[in-house]
């Protein structure tokens, strides 16, 4: 900007070359320069000269405040859009990346290494495993399982669902659908389906000791000509006996899912006090661990397989479960606490 009065444009000269140097840059307006201007006003005759000298000396001073407050303003820089995978912040300055932290300061998740144990016996036994995903709609969580719209049963799966009907799965039975239309051409080629499928799932809980709002299960279905509950136990009974490294008893008893007709709870003999009674098993000498059946024909029928010549039986289990057995750990909530303490003892 250019002053008419010529000492106000001398002084606006300096001024702003000062205020470059200047490592405090609000001092510019305490200038002696600027207080001379301003006691200079009242040498002007009063009236039209006056008021001009006054407006521009004004005008100065409204040019150095706001290349002060242009000088205080956070530089808005663009920034990289964060990626979340990466393993360090992407706007670091790439000399500046830190190392990958080194392995050995890192370990598996208890639950990880667990799930790894679990499938490692079912690959020995001839399942194949699927992930399930951790969103889905309500065609996989209700209606291909046989809830009936409005069903009271659908209330024993009270998860969270968006404005756009998508749902957190509250179990893992979601996938069965998926897995028997994805392995029909392996049943009808005389194959039989044998899939477990791992996933986390997510239910609206109170939540205490047993119950988590986030949790892993592990869902097991099988397909073939000729399938009974007989081979449903018997498969039980050999994964849990491997498992334990023990043989074990398994208990059935009658239960409701509409997607098993019929439905059963299963519990296995206490592998730690082989039935006498110990606190793991709350001396009652059985350890309940999940829900199985034989396949309902509506959800054999909803993924397009002959209920009338094919049979089959599912399961499905809380994985937390299991390792709060096998090291007794007396609270679920660990496991989602990213507590290091009780991570680093397993
Ligand atoms: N989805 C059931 C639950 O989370 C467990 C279950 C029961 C799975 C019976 C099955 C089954 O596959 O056949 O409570």
């Amino acid at each position: 900007m250019a002053y008419a009065h010529r000492e106000i444009e001398t002084a606006a000269k300096k001024l702003k070359e000062r205020f470059d140097k200047l490592d405090d840059k609000r001092a510019i307006l305490r200038a002696p320069e600027l207080t001379a201007l301003y006691e200079q006003i009242k040498t002007f005759p009063a009236g039209k000269p006056r008021a001009d000298f006054g407006q521009e000396v004004n005008a100065l001073k409204t040019e150095l405040e706001d290349l002060v407050r242009q000088s205080l303003a956070p530089r808005r820089t663009p920034l990289a859009p964060i990626d979340v995978t990466a393993p360090f912040d992407v706007n670091t300055p790439a000399d500046k990346h830190p190392a990958f932290l080194p392995a050995k300061d890192g370990s598996r998740h208890p639950v990880t290494q667990e799930l790894r144990t679990v499938l490692d016996i079912f690959y020995r036994m001839g399942f194949n495993a699927e992930e399930s995903p951790e969103i889905d709609d309500d065609y996989h969580m209700f209606t291909s399982l046989n809830f009936p719209p409005d069903h009271p049963a659908r209330d024993d799966y009270d998860t969270f669902i968006t404005e756009e009907g998508l749902i957190a799965p509250a179990h893992t039975s979601t996938m069965q659908n998926r897995v028997m239309k994805k392995y029909k051409p392996d049943l009808e080629a005389g194959q039989g389906i044998h899939v477990v499928i791992p996933g986390r799932v997510f239910r609206n809980e109170d939540l205490d000791a047993r119950h988590e709002h986030t949790f892993y299960q592990l869902e097991g279905v099988y397909v073939d000509e000729g399938i009974n509950a007989g081979h449903l136990v018997a498969t039980i009974k050999a994964w849990l006996s491997t498992y334990f490294h023990k043989e074990v008893k398994i208990k059935i008893q009658p239960f409701y899912f509409p997607f098993t007709e019929p439905s059963f709870e299963f519990a296995a003999s206490c592998p730690f006090c082989d039935e006498k009674g110990c606190n793991i098993c709350s001396y009652t000498g059985w350890i309940e661990l999940g829900g199985c059946g034989m396949i309902n024909p509506n959800v054999l029928k909803q993924a397009g397989i002959d209920s009338q010549k094919y049979t089959g039986f599912a399961w499905g289990f809380g994985i937390e479960r299991l390792v709060m057995l096998k090291y007794n750990i007396e609270d679920i909530r660990h496991f989602e606490s990213a507590n290091l303490k009780f991570l680093r003892q397993l």
